[in-house]
């Protein structure tokens, strides 16, 4: 019995503050006083259990207090596989999920709404394989087109970012699953990502890679974080004071957990003084660990205070609070009709109709006797692949069989693979090898083209090739895709290309040969679903691309600048001027410009307006303006606003994004879109001063629908 008294009494004692919990009101209101009793009944070395991994995904917890363990594990694409130590798939069949579009794809959808639906959607999932924290969403910028997560990542813009990373966090959280938003920070590429450190101006910092992680923790409350691997200007971040303290806790009033990346801990005292909360890893022995036996040692030797400690276990407990611990938790569900709907949803409105010159899409199935469907990417799925975490989807649509399933069986389809698509790692993950052009298979795939009345030819990258802990070597299309390209087009010009990747690959080729064009991504559970409703029209395309498509690599900033991967030090010299900020400056034509992609109806923008002429510093200015729909498709349309300040006293970037809307307008009819921005918003990081300025004087509001297509202007001023 007594055995049993003290466990229950702190159950008790557990329970009381998660009462507060149950509404959703109150989750940030646990009792500081019920942790701290908590706290008292441990001895150190509970303490220390709790601040580092004893597993692959886990913390051991305390037994003796029950006190559970946390459990995290990954996304973003959904809740991964479980694994064995060591990386090797648990082989459960009890662990499959949901398989969601990739961030760019759902960057693509410039849609907060249906962030916020994936975030919830996975927080189900992961409550029902009791998983409490999600390492995701995942959003560092897109500094170079060739880091090889930028597949996982949303985009190139801070604004984008943070619309999108917000509403995925809350969508998580609300199901009492914490976000862990990752990597903070300036992890923007994955060569020597272990090791390098990132020489960056503070003003760049400031308004490019930290708003969408500000925003994650002061709007949208995020319980857990995770410490990039690389260094911040010689200070590896998991134990940069700066970021971690200064910032993070300090600025920004963090009250979560600081969850180093997997293995990316290097020391047991600056990283326990500097922020640092949880080690994870995934290589035992598990007590070497910087934060368990070290840590131990350190605290007897008065190197880490207690008090250090009993304010990392604080954040421990208050988190289990609002996830493992919460009253009446909601009780989750996995591979819903529910959850494939908001995959389809994603999937539908995240591809991107480059080029339709023809007016060729959408098809008309019904007028087509043959479909001649061309490449691996037809038939190859993407929720494994490559290093890094997938997900073990219960399903995955191909497009071949999206389109086999959604069309008559009037319509015959036939099928060649095209190229083969084999990515190997040669001595070490970092550096590939790729199989070259088949000449057999596309000499196959011609034949089928030329007897088949219409070609639909799949080429692009894929997870093997797109993958953690490796950069691309450049923009190519692999697999000698161009070969099969070209033979294709010659044999049936009445082709579509469909390219599916996660970053910008150099079409500029394609552009030239192929009238009809479109992009799609690493695009979830219903791929192919969505992906035919798009080509048949019944899903008219929304996606705009969340990033610039250079039309040589050496456009972009840090490879015209010479600045990307360095050597042990990578110097962000383009400074602010990342993505199109970079390219409408410098006044470079992309092949693509960010924000671009069409519809199958045209849309004409009119009667831009502000609401006054004048505002000061507290005051939101409001433009509204009118888009009609002048085709014959109802359309969701991507209404983008820049900023621009002309005649600055300090360097500005030709414009930026300040506001954006998505909004259904019916063929022919004309709606009113209002965009409001606060003035607060137009504030440039003043190095000096360590402030955020507002300049006075006259502003453009420029609005359209991309980067490179401004449709109305408009001026005002600040006082
Ligand atoms: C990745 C993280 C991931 C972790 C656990 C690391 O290699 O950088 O994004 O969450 O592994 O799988």
């Amino acid at each position: 019995m007594k055995r049993h008294a003290l466990p229950f009494l702190v159950s008790l004692i557990l329970f009381i503050p998660t009462c507060f919990v149950s509404a959703q009101t109150s989750k940030d209101e646990v009792s500081a006083q019920k942790i701290a009793s908590v706290i008292k009944q441990l001895t150190l070395e509970e303490k220390i259990a709790l601040l580092h991994a004893n597993g692959i995904f886990g913390t051991s917890g305390v037994p003796r207090l029950n006190i559970p363990g946390l459990m995290t594990d990954d996304g973003p694409l959904g809740v991964r596989e479980d694994v064995l130590e060591g990386w090797g798939s648990a082989n459960l069949k009890t662990d499959s999920a949901t398989f969601f579009p990739n961030g760019s794809a759902m960057a693509a959808t410039w849609n907060p709404s249906l962030l916020y639906q994936y975030g919830h959607d996975v927080g189900e999932e992961a409550r029902a394989r009791k998983k409490y924290i999600m390492l995701a969403p995942a959003f560092n910028i897109a500094r170079t087109p060739l880091n090889g997560r930028t597949y996982e990542y949303l985009s190139e813009d801070p604004f984008l970012n943070a619309r999108l990373a917000v509403q995925s966090v809350k969508g998580l959280q609300s199901q009492n699953i914490a976000a862990c938003v990752k990597h903070y920070a300036l992890n923007n590429q994955e060569i020597e990502r272990d090791r390098v450190s990132v020489e960056i101006d503070e003003r760049a910092m400031q308004e490019i890679y930290l708003p969408a992680f500000k925003a994650t923790i002061t709007e949208g409350n995020a319980w857990t974080i995770m410490s990039a691997y690389n260094k911040l200007r010689g200070v590896y971040c998991s134990e940069n004071e700066y970021l971690l303290k200064t910032i993070l806790k300090g600025q920004w009033g963090f009250k979560g957990i600081v969850i180093s990346d997997w293995g990316g801990t290097h020391s047991t005292v600056a990283a326990a003084n500097n922020g640092l909360d949880l080690e994870m890893g995934s290589r035992p022995p598990y007590n070497t660990y910087y934060f368990a036996d070290p840590l131990l040692k350190a605290v007897k030797e008065g190197k880490v205070s207690v008090a250090t400690i009993d304010e990392k276990v604080g954040r421990i407990l208050w988190v289990m609070y609002h996830t493992t611990l919460s009253v009446n938790p909601p009780t989750g569900s996995i591979n819903t009709k529910a959850h494939s709907k908001t995959a389809y949803d994603i999937a539908a409105e995240s591809v991107v109709l480059l080029k339709n010159d023809k007016q060729m899409l959408p098809l008309n199935p019904a007028k087509i006797k043959s479909i001649a469907v061309i490449g691996d990417n037809a038939i190859r799925t993407n929720h494994l692949g490559g290093f890094g975490a997938g997900v073990k989807a219960k399903y995955e649509i191909t497009p071949l069989m999206g389109l086999e399933n959604k069309l008559d069986k009037t319509t015959s389809i036939k099928f060649a693979q095209g190229y083969r698509a084999i990515v190997k790692s040669k001595e070490n993950v970092n550096a590939i090898e790729t199989s070259k052009a088949d000449p057999a298979l596309i000499a196959e795939a011609a034949t089928l083209a030329k007897s088949s009345e219409l070609t639909i030819l799949f080429v692009g990258g894929n997870r093997d090739y797109e993958s953690e802990s490796r950069d691309r070597p450049d923009l190519s299309l692999p697999f000698g895709e161009q070969q099969l390209v070209d033979a294709v087009l010659a044999a049936n010009p009445n082709t579509i290309i469909v390219v599916i990747g996660g970053a910008p690959y150099d079409i500029n080729k394609i552009k030239q040969q192929c009238h009809t064009i479109i992009w799609s991504w690493y695009n979830g559970s219903e791929n192919g679903h969505a992906l035919a409703d798009v080509l048949t029209g019944k899903v008219n395309p929304s996606g705009k691309l969340p990033f610039t498509f250079p039309a040589d690599l050496k456009q972009s900033p840090a490879h015209a600048l010479n600045a990307y991967p360095g050597d042990a030090v990578v110097n962000y010299k383009e400074g602010i001027l990342v993505g199109y900020r970079w390219f409408d400056t410098k006044k470079i034509t992309p092949l693509y410009p960010f924000g671009y992609g069409l519809s199958y109806t045209s849309y004409v923008y009119s009667s831009l307006k502000t609401n006054k002429a004048s505002y000061t510093g507290n005051e939101t200015i409001t433009a509204t303006l009118q888009v009609a729909n002048r085709g014959n498709f109802t359309g969701k349309e991507i209404v983008q606003l820049y900023v621009s300040k002309p005649s600055s006293k300090i360097e500005r970037a030709d414009k930026e994004l300040k506001a954006f809307t998505k909004v259904l307008v019916n063929k022919g009819a004309s709606t009113e879109v209002k965009l409001s921005i606060p003035v607060k918003d137009l504030a440039y990081y003043d190095t000096k001063t360590s402030k955020w300025i507002v300049e006075p004087g006259v502003y453009k509001i420029l609005v359209g629908s991309s980067s490179a297509q401004i449709h109305q202007t408009a001026s005002i001023t600040i006082q």
